[in-house]
This record gives C-alpha cells, structure tokens and sequence, in this order.
C-alpha cells in the first residue's frame, strides 16, 4: 500500500451531506477527511433543490456557512396552488409561524466547499474506486485511487453520504438491508432561465395535461418545471415547446406575467420513493440520498439530507466528548422516523397534483376535491404547511 493514512470519520461523499456532515463536525472539534469521485466542478455543475426548511438553515448557521445565504437567499412565507384554472394562496407563516428560504443547492455546496478549503480541511475530488472495508470490526478502513496511486485511510466511522447510486449502500450485505420502493410513471422536465420569476412565491399547478411547478433561484433567475413522460428524452424538448406547455397548465395571471427565455439548463428526473433500512451497519452510517429518496414535489431531498447529518453529526460529538454511544445507536431510529414523514408528504403532495396513467375522471375529481379542501380549511392547510416548513430536527 503506497499511502495510508488516518482520521476520525472518513466521509464519502462531497453532495450536501458530506459536505454538510464534514462542516459540523469540524466545528466540534472532529477530524474528516471526504473522497468524491468526481470533480469539484461536475458536483456544483448539478442543478438540484431549492427550498431550505428553517432546520436546514439553522445547521447552515451552526456550521458557519450562512452569511451568503443569509444576504442572497429569499424568505418565502407560503406557497401557490394553481387548480379548475385558479390560484389558492396557503399562508404556511400564519399556520405555522415558519417560513422557508429560496437558496439553490449550488449556492449551499460552494458555500460549504468554501468553507472547507478556509479550513484546510482535505477533500479528495475524483477519487477513483472507493471501498470500503471493515465495516464489523472497530478498525474500518477505506481506500481509494488518486492519479494512479491506490491510498488507504484508517478510521473511526465512515459516513455513506454519496446519494443513491454511491458504493456505501453497495456495500452491505443485501440480506442485511430492507429497501421499500415505488417508481413513478413520469418524470420532470426542469428549465433553468435568466429571467425574472413569474410570481413572488412559488407555484403548485394541477392541471389535466399534467402537474407544473414555478420556481426560483434568485430575483432574475427562474426555474420552471412540468411533469413529462417517464421515457421522454431532453432532446424531444425545445425550450419553445417547453414554454408553450407550461403555458397551457398555469392560470391566466402567471400566463400574463411569464417572462420567457433561452434555457441555461434543461434536464429530466425520474420520481421515485426509496427507502433503505437501517441506516447503520456496524461502523458504515448512511445519510442523505444514500439511504433514501423522495419524489421532489414536496421540496424535501436536500432538507432530509441535512436532518441526518444533524442527528448524526450530533450522535458523533456524544461519542468523543461523552464516551457514550446512545447516540450513534439511536441513530437509525431517529433518522429514519423523520424520514418517512417526509417520505408520506413526497408521495401525498405528488399523488394530489399529478396526472397518473390510472387518473380516470374520478379520481381527477377526487385531487379538485382534495385540493379545495386544502385552500378552504385552515386545519388542512396547517397540515400541509408543517409538512411543507418541515417537522422539527
Ligand atoms: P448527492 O447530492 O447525490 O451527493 C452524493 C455525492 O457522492 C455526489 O457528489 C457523488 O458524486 C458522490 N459519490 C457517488 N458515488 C461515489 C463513490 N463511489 N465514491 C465517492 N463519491 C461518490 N431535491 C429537491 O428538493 N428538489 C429538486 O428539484 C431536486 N432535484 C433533483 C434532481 C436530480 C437529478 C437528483 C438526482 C436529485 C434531486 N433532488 C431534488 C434531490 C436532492 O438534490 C438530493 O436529495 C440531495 O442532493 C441529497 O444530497 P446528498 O449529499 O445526500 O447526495
Ligand atoms: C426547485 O426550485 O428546484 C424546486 C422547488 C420546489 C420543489 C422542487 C424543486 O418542490
């Protein structure tokens, strides 16, 4: 072995959890090393998440990285629903006293890159072949390939924080984990644009020829999404098409104020719900879309993301200054119960506001319903806001 190394956690990962993961407990005093596999430029390149919950920006304080998203990011105290052609207002601030912040996933991941290399802390980008071994025993290790030469790092936990398709997951026994999945048959159809948002919040729209979204990434930039077929290729899509069928599934006053232009970024993703259980194996933690996914409509991947870390980053600093393992061993439980909340809400908000192959004329009848009853009950709208702001950490 031509390198070794050591350190507390190695982290595997750069995606928001690691990264996040990393920041925390270099703030209490923990030693990280992190091994992406890709470069620093193919992980910020990836248009993701939008909505922070008030947690997610409270771990952004706590890590120290909040000052950018406090001065650029847009607080948003309620959300639009567009359905029958009208639009309902769901005031989450008066339901729940919170409000979520509009700061892109890019602006969370540079800020917290930033931040690691002020801290000289290591990250190893386009680490090739990353494995993992040790898992049962109190010594795991992890090695890697970097330019050629094979390194390996000694620690004291590793953290699986490298999404759904990541090698942390791969490396438990199959018959040690317990996955629960649904496919949806559709996918997104996102658009980047350089062009003022349509409206002040965002837009949830129902529509016979499929669900719509208006987002935001700033105060001149916009991203709009519509639901498309689950097979459908980037290419099928112009941005003039693209603009005429979101036309077609808004109302009337977003139509009048959509300020059309060139996509900077146009990409499709799949829905999907996944979860894996549990979320410990011996020294292996999973966080973040490692260990599960939610379909994006109910704004929550990257916030699910940062409440692991926070359970885990926590459970940690227990271990080193308390010499307790209660939390790393509680861990799993805890993670995984805010977990299916938000599983609940993902599938919830995607099956009211999408068309599904099986929508017939009742079931179209059962959303209107659904969602009318949403926009004209404060109990209902409570439910759906403190879902929407996000249970507490
Ligand atoms: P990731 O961001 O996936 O980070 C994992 C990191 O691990 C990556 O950088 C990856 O390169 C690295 N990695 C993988 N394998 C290895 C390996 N073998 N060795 C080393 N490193 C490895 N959520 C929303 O709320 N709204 C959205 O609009 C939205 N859109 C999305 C679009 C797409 C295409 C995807 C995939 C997700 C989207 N999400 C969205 C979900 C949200 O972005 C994720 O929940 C969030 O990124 C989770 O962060 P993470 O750090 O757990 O995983
Ligand atoms: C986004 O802006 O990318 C976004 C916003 C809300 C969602 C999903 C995605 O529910």
């Amino acid at each position: 072995m031509s390198n070794r190394s050591r350190t507390q956690i190695a982290i595997i990962g750069a995606g928001p959890a690691g990264l996040l993961l990393g920041q925390l407990l270099h703030v209490y005093g923990i030693e990280t090393v992190i091994l992406e596999r890709k470069s620093r430029d193919y992980v910020l390149g990836r248009i993701r998440a939008g909505v922070l919950e008030q947690g997610t920006v409270g771990l952004l304080d706590e890590a120290g990285v909040a000052a950018r998203l406090h001065s650029q990011g847009i607080v948003h105290h309620g959300i639009e629903l567009v359905f029958g052609g009208a639009r309902h207002r769901i005031d989450m601030k008066e339901a729940t006293g919170k409000a979520v912040t509009i700061y892109g996933q890019t602006e969370v991941t540079r800020d917290l890159m930033d931040a690691r290399d002020k801290a000289g802390l290591t990250t190893v980008y386009e680490a090739e072949g990353v494995s993992l071994h040790d898992l049962d025993g109190d010594r795991p290790r992890v090695r890697y390939t970097e330019a050629g030469v094979t390194h390996e790092v000694a620690c004291d936990f590793i953290a699986g924080c490298d999404g759904s398709h990541g090698i942390s997951r791969q490396s438990v026994s199959p018959a040690a984990i317990t996955t629960f999945a649904r496919t949806y048959p559709f996918g997104w159809l996102g658009i980047l644009s350089e062009t003022p948002p349509v409206a002040p919040e965002l837009i949830y729209a129902n529509h016979a020829r499929g669900f719509a979204l208006c987002s935001m990434r700033s105060y001149t930039r916009s991203r709009y999404y519509i639901q498309c077929a689950a097979d459908d290729r980037v290419d099928d899509w112009t941005d003039d098409r693209f603009w005429d069928e979101l036309k077609r599934r808004i109302d009337q006053e977003a139509i009048d104020h959509l300020v059309t232009g060139p996509s900077i970024e146009k990409s499709i993703a799949p829905l999907r719900s996944f979860v894996a259980e549990p979320m410990r194996f011996g020294r292996l933690f999973l966080a973040g879309d490692a260990a599960h996914i939610v379909p994006p409509t109910g704004a929550k991947g990257l916030n699910l993301a940062a409440s692991d870390v926070h359970y885990l980053a926590r459970a940690l600093r227990e271990y080193y200054a308390e010499k307790s393992s209660a939390g790393i061993d509680d861990y799993s439980r805890r993670a995984l119960t805010r977990v299916w909340k938000a599983e609940r809400f993902s599938w919830w908000m995607t099956s009211i506001l999408h068309r599904f192959p099986d929508t017939d004329a009742f079931s179209a009848r059962i959303q209107i319903a659904e969602l009318n009853y949403l926009v004209g009950s404060r109990a209902a709208a409570t439910a759906l806001s403190e879902n929407y702001v996000g249970p507490p950490f």
